[in-house]
């Protein structure tokens, strides 16, 4: 008998964390690697103390409701928090736990790769360098967007959308926000608000999604939105692919009205991404890496431990959701 504390830990995490696990915890850890349904979560989960999921797992309402009675405690590997019915989780007693912190440095280093990526053509030059074709320098070969001294707008103005910030005020870039709720003076650091979305992005030659997902922001990028940008706009997203409508980001990019986009997360990921953004050459991808960089991936797991081990001892948890 071990009076550890039972984990069911859904993905592969790396080493360090997983070491962590095995030493301090009866921890269930995943052999290969895969995404668990809802219903193998609910059949793993009998007899656990905490579940250690991914944003991979969607937990609605009805698989929070068929979880063990045992189950104390949601830990996600993730900041955002669209895969788990939290409210379920409230209304059954479950705390969830998330990881706001450890993921705001390098989800804001991607944001600019992508912002960067895009305005200076990375894909079409990448793809030139591994096919052989390029044959000479000239004046006019991938002439991008000068991102140094532009003009960003942020739609969501968290910690990542103040980090994003500050990074590009590294590039002199001015800033320009909208979030429901105004920052303080300090947090502003400078930044111009304003009150509609609708008139940031009227404002905003680049234009940085990092707004969560909710059933409110769903479909928000739509063509009505697309069409306010100012034209040949840079547009990033690293918040949630649900919040851009594909159809019209994409035409938006075949027609110019965009003139590149860089994307780390998609609707329909990572099997199901809009063909348009695969095919396209101004639309600068990655495969939802925000968060992938060593001290940070670490960092995250141990939030989310160190989170309940407080949780146990009945002490307040800051990153605890409900
Ligand atoms: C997050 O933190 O929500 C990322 O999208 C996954 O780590």
């Amino acid at each position: 008998m071990t009076d550890k504390a039972k984990i069911l830990v859904t993905r592969k995490l790396l080493t360090v964390n997983e070491d962590r696990l095995r030493a301090d915890y009866d921890a269930t850890l995943s052999e290969d690697d895969h995404v668990m349904s809802a219903d193998e979560v609910v059949d793993a989960a009998k007899g656990m103390d905490a579940l250690l999921i991914c944003v991979t797992e969607l937990l609605d309402a009805a698989a929070i409701n068929r979880l063990s009675d045992s189950v104390q405690a949601i830990l996600t590997l993730s900041v955002g928090l669209d895969h788990v019915d939290v409210d379920a989780a409230k209304a059954r007693g479950i705390a969830v736990l998330n990881t706001p912190d450890a993921v705001t440095d390098p989800t804001a280093e991607i944001g600019m790769l992508l912002m960067l990526g895009a305005a200076r053509r990375a894909t079409e030059g990448a793809a030139m360098m591994r096919a052989g074709a390029w044959n000479s320098w000239t004046p006019r070969m991938l002439v991008g967007t000068d991102v140094t001294g532009g003009t960003l707008g942020i739609f969501g103005m968290g910690r990542i959308g103040q980090t994003l910030a500050k990074r590009a005020r590294g590039f002199d870039m001015s800033i320009r926000y909208h979030k429901r709720n105004r920052l303080s003076f300090d947090e502003e650091a400078g930044a111009s608000y304003y009150t509609t979305v609708e008139g940031l992005l009227g404002a905003s030659p680049f234009f940085v999604i990092t707004a969560p997902s909710t059933p409110e922001t769903k479909g928000f990028l739509n063509a009505e939105r697309i069409a306010l940008l100012p034209d040949g706009a840079i547009v990033v997203n690293i918040a949630r692919g649900e919040l851009v409508d594909d159809e019209a980001l994409v035409a938006a990019l075949k027609s110019g009205k965009v003139a590149a986009a860089g994307l780390d997360v998609f609707n329909g990921e990572p099997s199901q991404v809009h063909p348009g953004y695969l095919e396209l050459p101004n639309v600068f991808i990655t495969p939802h890496i925000g968060s992938a960089a060593t001290n940070a991936r670490a960092a995250m797991a141990d939030m989310l431990l160190d989170g309940f081990e407080l949780l146990r001892a009945g002490e307040p948890v800051s990153n605890r959701v409900v």
